[in-house]
């Protein structure tokens, strides 16, 4: 039953989507070329299907890079006129930075623009940046490596909320690129009863927290 909604997903997001809703393809699609290829425009639709369906007040994104993700979410939260986006990254503390397409910080502020007032950037580690609040929404995407990941989940899950959702991205199960990613989340959400797995779209896996 569950993998059939899967594959529906799927192939709704992959296939049917641009043509369903030719509007919000092309301004997914828009927001992705002005910044790049690190996330695709399926897996783009599928965060904004979450944004709309949980309608949080909360988003709480680890990782942000030059912004696709949170430029996408931060523009659903401004259609939807309610919400507030956090954007946690190393940005100019990366000293690798420069090694992924210059000075990413600078495109992520010229980016973000258009969104000021919808979100905050919070400049830091994930593990070390003070965070007390509850969340809603939580996109996981920044350090990938395996304890990375877990003590992303393990730091921030708890603040969101019976409702709320965790979104992942990079949940691949090829050994040359981010199957640690997969190997945090098996060991933690996959086999917490508190979540239910929602689907997966590309390498985006999505819960919905059901209880603390
Ligand atoms: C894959 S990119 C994020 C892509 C972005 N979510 C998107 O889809 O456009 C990963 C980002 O995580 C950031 N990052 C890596 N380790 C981090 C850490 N410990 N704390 C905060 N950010 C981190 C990197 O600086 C990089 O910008």
């Amino acid at each position: 039953m569950r993998a059939n909604w899967n594959r529906l997903q799927n192939y709704y997001f992959r296939k049917l989507a641009r043509y369903v809703q030719p509007r919000e393809y092309q301004r997914v699609k828009e927001i992705r070329s002005r910044t790049g290829p690190q996330i695709s425009v399926t897996e783009l639709l599928y965060l904004r299907w979450g944004v709309r369906t949980f309608r949080p007040r909360t988003v709480v994104e680890l990782g942000s890079f030059n912004g696709a993700s949170t430029s996408l979410m931060a523009d659903q939260l401004k259609q939807l006129g309610t919400g507030k986006m956090y954007a946690i990254d190393l940005f100019s503390q990366n000293t690798e930075g420069r090694g992924h397409g210059g000075d990413y910080w600078k495109v992520f502020d010229n980016t973000m623009q258009p969104y000021t007032g919808w979100f905050e950037k919070i400049e830091g580690d994930s593990k070390t940046v003070p965070w007390n609040q509850p969340i809603d929404f939580l996109f996981i995407d920044g350090d990938h490596s395996e304890p990375g990941v877990s003590a992303d989940i393990a730091k921030y899950t708890p603040f969101v909320q019976p409702g709320g959702c965790v979104f992942l991205h990079d949940y691949l199960d090829s050994p040359e690129t981010n199957s640690r990613v997969k190997t945090a989340v098996d060991r933690t959400l996959m086999r917490d009863p508190a979540y239910r797995l929602l689907g997966q779209v590309g390498s985006v896996i999505a819960f919905k927290k059901l209880r603390s």
